[in-house]
């Protein structure tokens, strides 16, 4: 089984969000599961050429709409895997990543020169996994070359991954001919509501469709959920799945992680105050295992619940606890966080900013780990912080419902604290069973603690689910 991940993103050379993550990890798994899996990206002038011994292989051309354009060919191997980079300094050397006033462009050349590359790198593909809309054209492009009379594509299949359906890729619709260079045909899979969506085309033209979680599967087929695309994936809702994320259970491993002050594991578990005694100290908060520390490793926009936190930020803070916020995003949030450090110094600290470094001090150090969205696709922190033995506190929907069972003080079984309705008060509540589990039942803490850090996160048991996909289409 030939496999084929076009996305924006892939640790370790290149990571924004959880798609990074995603992309750097599953192929390693699917690999495990006899598949072989290689990976294209775009070459970000970020990506580091020397660090990762990036190999120029070839140069082509790709035609877009009138446009004639040069793609260099690089490739490099990480962990076993294939990586090829779609090099065009024009598109992708600048600083951003996403965001630029011609994305639709960028990302048109991107996943047209992903199916481009193929014959000049032989290799052919079973089946193309095109993730979020940035690879979404790939899959209306490989749709294009099979009704020009592609050989090399005749029998190449396709599975589209929503990682957030809140980014769907929406552009005027005069781009079909000018940028793409699709013929009108495509305008009625592409066009939606008056814009062309990327995603939208995708989700139809594609053989499979699978998002990051059960439950979020469920989610979209609603108008709460879906970003306006409920009506559509009720269409096609007959090929779409839900698979959970897994993580990278080498790279968060609390037992061996040499970026953690005292490594431990599940029978030594007394040793991770250790780490929450040298951070607090880092901090210069009270220095205190008793005092519950709540963490969030987060970007800071609204999806991700922050006007919750902000809401209730001083009765999080009254029932005794510290509060530590790692993020970067919307500035108004950012300011606020800070705002809540400068009136509240001796619990609250905002660090804004993006480290990896600081991100396994939270998980290894805190004792619960807040995550408030309002909508999560899968999310990733909550299963980073079990590996640690920290505690989720969750807004129970998406992938955190999957993931996250609540702790049953009668059964001493759950991973957690769950609140139901996107409500700050529902919130508070949450948080307040979780610390006073922690002052008073130490036991039972310990308990939880136990349950956490030895759930499987691992990407075994949803490798083999993409597995399943992937025999059924060939
Ligand atoms: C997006 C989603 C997140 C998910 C990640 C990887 O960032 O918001 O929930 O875990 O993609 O699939």
């Amino acid at each position: 089984m030939k496999l084929y991940f076009i996305a924006a993103e892939a640790a370790p050379f290149i990571k924004v969000g959880g798609l990074g993550d995603v992309i750097g990890s599953l192929p390693k798994a699917l690999k495990e599961e006899g598949a072989e899996a290689r990976v294209v990206l775009p070459l970000y002038k970020s990506i580091d050429r020397e660090k990762y011994s990036l190999r120029y292989v070839k140069y082509i051309f790709v035609n877009l709409g009138w446009r004639h354009t040069y793609c260099g060919i690089f490739e490099a191997e990480v962990d076993g895997i294939k990586f090829y980079f779609i090099d065009n300094e024009y598109y992708f050397g600048r600083d951003a990543t996403y965001g630029e006033y011609d994305d639709a462009e960028r990302f048109a050349f991107f996943s047209k020169a992903a199916l481009e590359i193929l014959p000049h790198v032989d290799y052919r593909p079973d089946v193309i996994n095109a993730n979020d809309w940035h690879a979404a054209l790939s899959i209306v492009y490989l749709d294009y070359f099979k009704s020009c009379g592609s050989q090399y594509f005749a029998n190449t299949k396709t599975l589209l991954s929503i990682h957030n359906i809140e980014f769907q890729g929406q552009f005027d619709p005069l781009t079909l001919g000018s940028l793409f260079g699709l013929e009108n045909k495509y305008y009625d899979a592409l066009i939606y509501k008056g814009t062309l969506n990327l995603l939208k085309g995708a989700i139809q033209l594609a053989d499979r469709v699978n998002t990051v979680s059960e439950t979020y599967a469920h989610e979209i087929l609603t108008p709460t959920y879906s970003y306006g695309l409920d009506s559509i994936l009720n269409i096609e809702k007959g090929k779409l799945y839900g698979i959970v994320n897994g993580i990278d259970v080498e790279k968060f491993n609390s037992k061996i992680d040499p970026l953690i002050v005292k490594n431990f594991d599940v029978k030594t578990l007394n040793f991770k105050k250790d780490n929450k005694l040298a951070f607090q100290k880092e901090l210069g908060l009270e220095v205190n295992e008793n005092i519950p520390m709540i963490g969030m490793v987060t970007r800071l926009t609204h999806q991700k619940g922050i006007d919750l936190v902000l809401h209730v930020a001083d009765e999080i803070l009254n029932t005794g606890a510290q509060l530590v916020v790692l993020g970067t995003g919307a500035s108004a949030y950012e300011d606020a966080l800070r705002a809540i450090e400068a009136r509240r110094p001796d619990r609250a600290r905002a660090l804004i900013m993006f480290s990896n470094e600081v991100s396994s001090k939270v998980y290894s150090s805190c004792d619960m780990l807040l995550m408030p969205s309002k909508t999560e696709p899968c999310g990733l922190s909550q299963l980073i912080s079990m590996r640690y033995a920290t505690i989720p506190v969750v807004h129970s929907v998406g992938g955190l419902k999957d993931t996250v069972e609540a702790y049953n003080p009668k059964t001493k079984k759950g991973r957690g604290f769950t609140f139901q309705s996107y409500n700050a008060h529902d919130m508070l509540g949450a948080v307040e069973r979780a610390v006073d589990l922690f002052y008073k039942h130490k036991g039972d803490w310990k308990q939880l603690m136990s349950n956490a850090i030895t759930y499987d996160v691992s990407w075994k048991k949803s490798a083999k689910k993409y597995m399943e996909i992937f025999n059924s289409l060939i």
